[in-house]
């Protein structure tokens, strides 16, 4: 690495953002957010109940184009209610990568589950679909149309693929990988409303799809999340578990089995209207400000930006580089020079399985996962330094 890299990289950003203090991703709010917001307040349908929440889950269904939406209070409670949906028990496995934020390994857990660490490729950041399939070739069994963990006799029930900031792999592959194991497809599009693979939405291509609109997201609804799925069934029991199970009824208040509060308010709802208003305009933002950064960055020879593959059009949620070096000591150096000068950066999350609540779970050979620890930072992304020419 050249000596003056660190400033070097300091300046580049300061290019591109144009700003003395930049962050990682802040919220694209304005006037017209309030006023949504305050129109809500006046309806005094403000909780769960509300006409907001039905028309952003149209909405969302409409940009998606997924069959059925149901908005959640955030893109956990989402991921939680897909593994209630599967009914995933004790007995199960869930495969996911180890490279992840928690809420996968976390809802699992809720779920009194195991998950199972997996291997992802450098390439998209997504499952390393060769090596899944070898590896579970040689540790699980197909058992009357299930698959079992051939060591620790449990069942593999499905796998959370994550699209991470925005990206994904080929999910027509990972698709097939999943019928072939009998596995259960959860997509992790927590990260990737705006984002496609081969011009279809992320979160639509497995069993089930899972968006989050927390602050720090493209599109915000304060906190949020949503479930998208084509399958009617599915859809209608995941409203009544988020609605905790309760019986329709216009007066009598009776509930089927253990539920969850887990409904979007209309008041988070209403500021998602607002925000789907200038979504195609924020959209725009980040595609400009990840082509801003490429340019800049065809001139560093210790870095690799990461840019979306084949079929993949990304809603660029995080701007990534790929230190070349393989080693988290340099990296730290690099992640405290651009915080100390005042630019948000941040590594990828410290890897699931070295957490200690994570120990004993399974995991393949996780060479790949292991070394992008090292080597991700992601850099600020917020829509409005796409805007500042
Ligand atoms: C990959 C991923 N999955 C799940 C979540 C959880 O979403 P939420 O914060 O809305 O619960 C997040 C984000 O915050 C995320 O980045």
């Amino acid at each position: 690495m050249k000596k003056n890299f660190n400033s070097r990289l300091v300046k580049a950003i300061k290019l591109v953002t144009k700003k003395k203090k930049s962050y990682l991703h802040e919220p694209h709010l304005d006037e017209s957010d309030i006023q949504e917001v305050k129109k809500c307040i006046k309806t005094t349908f403000v909780s769960s109940i509300s006409p907001q929440v039905n028309l952003f889950e149209k909405s969302i269904a409409k940009i998606t184009k997924s069959k059925y939406v149901i908005a959640t209070v955030n893109g956990t409670s989402a991921i939680h209610t897909a593994l209630k949906l599967f009914d995933i028990k004790p007995t199960d496995e869930v495969l996911m990568p180890s490279l992840n934020f928690v809420s996968s390994a976390n809802a699992v857990k809720y779920c009194s589950a195991t998950p199972h660490f997996v291997e992802i490729n450098k390439k998209n950041l997504s499952v390393d679909i060769i090596k899944l399939e070898n590896y579970l070739k040689k540790i699980s069994l197909i058992k009357k149309n299930h698959c079992f963990n051939k060591k620790t006799k449990r069942r593999i029930k499905a796998l959370v693929v994550v699209h991470l900031f925005g990206y994904s792999g080929n999910l027509n592959k990972i698709n097939a990988l999943c019928k072939k194991f009998k596995l259960k497809l959860i997509e992790d599009a927590a990260e990737a409303f705006g984002s496609y693979f081969k011009k279809k939405h992320l979160g639509t291509f497995g069993d089930l799809g899972v968006l989050s609109f927390n602050g720090n997201k493209i599109l915000t609804t304060g906190g949020g999340g949503a479930i998208l799925t084509s399958n009617l069934g599915l859809a209608r029991k995941a409203s009544s578990l988020i609605n905790q199970s309760k019986i329709p009824h216009k007066w009598e208040t009776k509930f089927s089995e253990i539920g969850y509060n887990y409904r979007l308010p209309g008041l988070n709802a209403a500021l998602g209207l607002s925000q789907i208003k200038k979504f195609k305009k924020i959209l725009k933002a980040k595609k400009k400000l990840n082509k801003k950064y490429r340019n800049i960055f065809k001139n560093f020879k210790e870095l690799e930006f990461f840019t979306e593959s084949k079929d993949c059009s990304s809603n660029h949620w995080l701007n990534t580089i790929i230190l070349k070096t393989n080693s988290m000591n340099l990296r730290n150096k690099v992640l405290k020079k651009l915080n100390n000068s005042g630019i948000q950066a941040r590594p990828c999350w410290k890897l699931l399985h070295k957490h200690k609540q994570f120990f004993d779970c399974p995991k393949m050979e996780l060479k790949i996962t292991e070394k992008l620890e090292k080597k991700i930072i992601n850099i600020p992304s917020s829509p409005m330094y796409g805007l500042n020419d």
